[in-house]
């Protein structure tokens, strides 16, 4: 299976798939500029949580590669203007201030350990390129990890996207069912649309007709029916941010699967890499971001401004919700698999114990 790369650094330009268009046409755009690749995080052509990780920490490339001067101190200003303006796009999932936090860090040690500038471009660009490669290889690692929960013959829900497009390449739930795949269980995939922006819909339908996994999609208000009629086996699906009390961010949608999962008796696995895990943030801190309510009275077709309502009407769009641990069953990580009590394995898995 030939892993897509939706986001890139290639020389000195970085390179993506906007996935607005997908799947109707396969555009990839490129630039030079940080503040045009924050632009794209913003408008999500590039979405998902580690896919705007890996695109931010490529922004502090772009920033380094394209400093036209040679000065340490100079350079430093730069990089730090570009943290801030690309921490500024997109608040809930934490993948993305982590990259820049790591990024930045390493390039602070490297301008006290050398002094030079040169070497702190180059230690930037690395530290971005082992972000990017470090993410396929855990999403590699969480693939078979998360696949000896997945039996032969199990129909699996998910929700959004998690696949390639949301990562460096592969996915985290979507990668557990490619790993599955792969392993040779015959496993089908019940999608969900994912209201408003479809990332069901458009992008994990996209990427499973690829890969020729059985799929079958239903609206967002069709999972406690399928569920009711014993159409589903797992729940697999992604995370934006876990905190260590076990509760995470995940798309719009996710609570309400989790609460009829649990009554369904159906087991609901979250899978994400450490990158994910926000040892800092408590419940309370935890920011929702709020997008425009053109994206809940419109259909998500890029072509064209098609009103599914009253165009004036006034409009609720949380992008995301919060998942409580009680209704997990566990959450798959590149380390393992954490059980409840979260407070315990979470900590366990980071090694803050
Ligand atoms: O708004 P999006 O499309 O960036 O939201 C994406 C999700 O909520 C995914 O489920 C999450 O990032 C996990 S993806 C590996």
């Amino acid at each position: 299976m030939e892993i897509l790369k939706p986001v890139d650094l290639v020389g000195d330009e970085v390179k993506w798939l906007d996935t607005r268009f997908i799947p109707w046409e396969e555009i990839w755009r490129k630039t030079k500029d940080y503040r045009r690749l924050a632009q794209a995080i913003k408008d999500m052509e590039i979405r998902g949580a580690p896919a705007i990780g890996v695109a931010a920490a490529f922004g502090m490339a772009l920033a380094a590669l394209h400093y036209p001067g040679k000065d340490l101190e100079g350079l430093m200003k730069e990089l730090r203007e570009a943290k801030e303006v690309l921490a500024k796009t997109r608040p809930t999932a934490v993948n993305l201030f982590w990259a820049l936090d790591r990024v930045m860090k390493k390039a602070e040690e490297v301008a006290r350990e050398k002094g030079d500038a040169e070497e702190v471009k180059q230690a930037v660009v690395e530290e971005a390129k082992a972000i990017q490669r470090e993410d396929i290889e855990m999403n590699m690692k969480m693939g078979k990890i998360g696949a000896k929960l997945v039996e032969h013959g199990d129909t699996i829900l998910t929700h959004c996207n998690t696949g390639s497009l949301a990562t460096a390449g592969y996915g985290t739930a979507l990668g557990v069912i490619r790993a599955a795949w792969e392993e040779g269980k015959e496993v089908k995939v019940i999608a969900t649309e994912t209201r408003p922006v479809d990332q069901g819909a458009r992008l994990t339908v996209w990427e499973l007709k690829r890969d020729g996994i059985p799929v079958k999609l239903i609206s967002d208000t069709m999972v406690g029916y399928v569920m009711s009629k014993g159409l589903v086996d797992k729940v697999f699906l992604g995370a934006d941010r876990i905190l260590l009390s076990g509760h995470f961010a995940n798309k719009i949608g996710t609570y309400q699967i989790a609460i009829m999962a649990k009554y369904h008796n159906v087991p609901f696995y979250t899978v994400a890499p450490t990158s994910t895990i926000d040892p800092k943030t408590t419940l309370d801190q935890l920011v929702i971001e709020q997008r425009k309510p053109d994206e809940v009275r419109t259909c998500p077709y890029p072509y064209q401004k098609v009103y599914v309502t009253v165009p004036d009407v006034e409009v609720l769009n949380p992008a995301f919700d919060i998942t409580p641990p009680e209704l997990v069953t566990a959450i798959v990580t590149e380390k393992g698999i954490a059980y409840p009590p979260y407070w315990v394995s979470l900590r366990k898995i980071l090694g803050l114990d």
